[in-house]
């Protein structure tokens, strides 16, 4: 009883805590998040590979030329619970990079071929040429990012990881963000090579151009070529980009549930038929 107590106080304190942090820092600009319904939430919740697909398309074809994706390696794209290419899908689509290796031996680096082994590469040489395209901003590395944002929904990330186990609020934020440009509201000042935008995190601002609009990709699946689809698409990719074994991890958590439920049910009773005879 003192140790529940305990840790029931531990945890108002540490939730009220969170949420004070997180209202304190709402406080000063609104960050507007509109959640949307994804295929892969809820425990029962999967990728759609056909959706990932396309998000994978509208990487490559947009944000590839600012942001890399370096723990993602080409063959992870046909693995089960992903985007579901073949093999020798990913391997047409890696030959399409091109990859530096080396040295050789003459102690050069040279460019060749991309393989189903390599990662995405990080299309700058480093993060001083990134920011000096940028605006003086770092096009951040994808492989992490719908994770790297969970917590801004409002709701704190830890309390996300324990009860739910899945994080659609990464995705919802970048959904956002990609859909949320807009004319700054009257009176209201954006930097050179800033664009106004509702939902961004760290303020109204950023130094990232919309980089998507109706029509921008071609879809062949008859999908809708609209803003909203496309920011949809790319969002769901980028979470299974940052969590690739999601399925697998709710079917574990799930499997776990089951079984304790069902040792929760074994003791009970057994506890009940031990003491039956033991008068009270
Ligand atoms: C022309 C370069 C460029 C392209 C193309 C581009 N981005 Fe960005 N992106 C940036 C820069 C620069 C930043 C950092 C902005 C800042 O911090 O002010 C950024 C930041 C981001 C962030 C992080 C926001 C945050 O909370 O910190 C996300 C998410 C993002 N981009 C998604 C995308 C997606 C999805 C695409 C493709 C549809 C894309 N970007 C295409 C340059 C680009």
């Amino acid at each position: 009883m003192i140790l529940k107590n305990a840790l029931l106080g531990t945890m108002a304190v540490l939730t009220v805590g969170v949420l004070a942090a997180g209202d304190a820092r709402a406080a000063s600009y609104d960050v507007h998040i509109e959640r949307q319904d994804w295929s892969f939430a809820g425990p029962f919740g999967t990728f759609d590979p056909a959706q990932l697909q396309r998000g994978y398309k509208v990487y490559r074809e947009v944000c590839a030329s600012c942001h890399g994706m370096d723990l993602v390696a080409f063959r992870n794209l046909s693995d089960p619970g992903g985007p579901g290419f073949t093999e020798d899908e990913v391997k047409a689509i890696a030959a399409e990079y091109e990859i530096e290796d080396g040295p050789d031996e003459f102690g050069d680096m040279f460019m060749r071929p991309g393989r189903p082994s390599d990662s995405h590469p990080a299309p700058f040489a480093n993060e001083q040429a990134a920011r000096a395209s940028n605006n003086n901003a770092y096009p951040v590395d994808f492989s992490l990012i719908a994770k790297a944002r969970h917590i801004s929904s409002g709701f704190p990330g830890f309390l996300i990881d324990i009860f739910t186990q899945y994080q659609e609020a990464g995705p919802d934020y970048i959904y956002s963000l990609l859909t949320g440009y807009r004319d700054p509201p009257e009176g209201v000042e954006v930097g050179d090579g800033q664009y106004y935008n509702i939902s961004f995190i760290a303020g109204n601002a950023l130094s990232m151009a919309p980089p998507l609009d109706d029509g921008f990709v071609e879809y062949t699946d008859g999908t809708p070529e609209t803003l909203q689809q496309y920011s949809r698409d790319v969002s769901a990719f980028l979470m299974w980009a940052a969590e690739p074994k999601l399925m697998e991890r709710k079917q574990t958590g799930l499997v776990v549930m089951i079984f304790l439920v069902a040792f929760a049910f074994l003791m009970y009773y057994s506890k009940r038929k031990l003491w039956a005879d033991v008068d009270h």
